[in-house]
């Protein structure tokens, strides 16, 4: 009998942890304390409102700059250090910041150390892990792009406690073979990858070709629009001779990188119609993108006492998108690679030929 009472006082215990650790929810919002301009549902989201304000003012300039950019990027980098077969990495749990002496000289992770830096700084000052700050920077960085979806946030990562192995993020000269086992290594499938890859139309690179930093991969860097899987699907200049990009099928428009795996996907037998598909469907794009990026955010995490702070993340401004063939480009000049249905008829924008700007460092 002193054994069940003794139990039944354990389970009480244990359901009012959990239900302080969750939050109450409430159906209206109540203000946040300690002067704090925010209100939130859960007050236990209060703490990421003081985060998103120090993010914004400090790392992300509430733009879909280069820091935005940066923030989307390093969500992958972090969570793709995972493999289902070979039961490594913790997925997206911050080592790429806790581990960063190791992590930040891999190749593939070039350039990701300013944001690693900016992230790693905010993280401390709030007593933050590196697995949440990276997603919740994510999340505010997409949202910073107008025609976003409102991508969600769950906090909860405990600390990462070993670095993932070099070798796990794809590689821009690998084989479509190559990159799509390795992401199926790590749970996405073919189509998955794609929903992804929505994410290089607020991109740019620096250090693929470091004579040229901050060059595009769609004309339209600045906002979420689907101006990446059309431009990607134009017919583009093969590079002659011997050197480093002999062969590369590279972006027709003056200022705008395509890389070698972005034009392969899109031509792809196994990824070519569901690039396609986002060529005139916005909304599925980004629900596609959203869905993808819920199980990126999380993988290799356990969620079970994840608290839901969603409320978090800021509205994206909506964007009027009218997908359209850049200004000098006709239907003749894209190259159908989806068997199953025609590519869409598109508008030419007006006026002389795209040039693309560049996307300004430290934006
Ligand atoms: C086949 C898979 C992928 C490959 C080969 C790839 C490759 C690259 C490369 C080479 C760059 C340019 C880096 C530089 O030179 O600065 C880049 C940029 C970027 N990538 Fe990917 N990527 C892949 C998938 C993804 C995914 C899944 C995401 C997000 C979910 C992502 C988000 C970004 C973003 C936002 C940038 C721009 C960063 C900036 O402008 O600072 N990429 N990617």
């Amino acid at each position: 009998m002193a054994f069940k009472s003794l139990l039944a006082s354990l389970v009480v215990v244990v359901a009012f942890l959990q239900a302080s650790q969750a939050g109450v929810v409430n159906k209206r919002k109540t203000q946040c304390p300690g002067g704090s301009v925010h209100q939130a549902f859960n007050p236990a989201c209060c703490t990421w409102f003081d985060v998103l304000d120090d993010l914004q003012t400090n790392v992300l300039f509430s733009t879909c700059g280069e820091a935005s950019h940066s923030a989307l990027r390093i969500v992958f980098h972090d969570a793709i250090g995972f493999s289902r077969t070979q039961k490594f990495g913790g997925g997206a749990d911050g080592s790429i910041i806790m581990f960063g002496d190791t992590e930040l000289e891999f190749a593939a992770n070039n350039g990701i150390d300013e944001i690693a830096g900016d992230l790693k700084t905010v993280a401390d000052a709030h007593g933050k892990s590196y697995g949440d700050i990276i997603q919740l920077a994510g999340a505010v960085g997409v949202a910073n792009c107008a025609g976003a979806p409102r991508l969600s946030f769950l906090a909860g990562r405990p600390n990462a406690t070993a670095p993932a192995p070099d070798g796990t993020v794809p590689d821009p000269f690998q084989p479509v073979d190559t990159i799509l086992a390795r992401m199926h290594d790590a749970g996405f499938s073919p189509d998955e990858l794609v929903a992804l890859l929505a994410s290089h139309t607020m991109a740019a690179a620096d250090k693929v070709d470091v004579t040229i930093p901050g060059t595009p991969f769609d004309s339209t860097a600045n906002v979420f629009d689907s101006q990446f899987f059309i431009e990607t699907q134009l017919k583009g200049l093969t590079f002659p001779g011997t050197g480093p990009n002999q062969g590369e099928v590279a972006s027709p428009l003056v200022g705008e990188m395509r890389l070698q795996s972005d034009f392969a996907l899109a031509r792809d037998h196994r990824t070519a119609c569901t690039w396609q598909s986002f060529v005139t469907n916005h909304t599925l794009m980004n629900q596609r993108f959203s869905d993808a990026m819920d199980k990126l955010s999380v993988l290799g995490q356990n969620t079970r006492h994840f608290l839901d702070c969603s409320e978090v993340i800021p509205h994206p401004h909506s964007l009027k998108v009218i997908p359209h063939l850049p200004a000098g480009k006709t239907m003749a000049d894209i190259e159908p690679a989806c068997a199953a249905t025609p590519f869409p008829d598109l508008p030419t924008a007006p006026g002389p030929a795209t040039t693309v700007k560049p996307v300004p460092p430290g934006s």
